[in-house]
């Protein structure tokens, strides 16, 4: 049978491994034990649930890795915004394509993302979060890439800070390519 890599035509298009599986591991399951850390009064203080809000399809496989990490109840839920076309460079237009199904008002929401930019879709979607009047709003990423940043913004959880390469894999994609790769790596440009 042939291997997935093979299948997907990746040594033509792809360079180096950035992060290997192991060192993907390794990254969510610190980022779970501080989110554990940082919840856990709250839960037993309160009885409230953190709500994981995750946003499509970049964090799909992230989400699902980062929330078997925490050592807590928690909430999942998703949403999906569309920022880039089938390019590489963001487009700076944010479209929200699928909205949350819970009441956001009083909850602690840790929206969690693949990739942090340019900043542009985090900015919206935490303005229009924070306009439904969580009790706390957290961001929790995959990857900050800082040094492409359009709009000041910080993410409160970070995996991997990355430099200004195009990266697939892990949920990733290019024109929707790649994303079942269990590896981070760049893309030839
Ligand atoms: C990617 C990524 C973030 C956004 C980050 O989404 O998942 O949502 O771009 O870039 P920014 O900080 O410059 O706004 P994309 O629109 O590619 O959708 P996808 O998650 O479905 O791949």
């Amino acid at each position: 049978m042939k291997s997935v890599q093979s299948m997907l035509g990746i040594k033509d298009n792809i360079d180096q491994i950035l992060y290997s599986k192991e060192e993907i591991a390794q990254a969510v399951k610190r980022v779970g034990e501080e989110i554990t850390r940082d919840y856990a009064e709250t839960v037993t203080s309160t009885g409230r649930k953190p709500l994981m809000i995750g946003i499509l399809k970049g964090s799909f496989m992230f989400m699902a890795d980062l929330v078997r990490e925490i050592d807590l109840a928690c909430k999942v839920e998703f949403m999906a915004a569309k920022s880039y076309g089938q390019g590489t460079v963001s487009s700076g237009f944010v479209q929200i394509v699928k909205d949350v199904e819970t009441m956001i008002e009083g909850r602690d929401v840790i929206v969690v993302e693949d990739i942090l930019d340019t900043g542009n879709t985090l900015n919206e979607l935490c303005a229009l979060l924070r306009a439904r009047r969580p009790n706390s709003l957290k961001v929790c990423v995959f990857l900050d890439k800082r040094g492409t940043r359009k709009i000041p913004f910080e993410a409160d959880y970070v995996c991997f800070e990355i430099e200004n390469e195009f990266v697939v894999g892990y949920g990733l994609d290019y024109a929707e390519r790649y994303r079942n790769l269990p590896d981070l790596r760049i893309l030839k440009q």
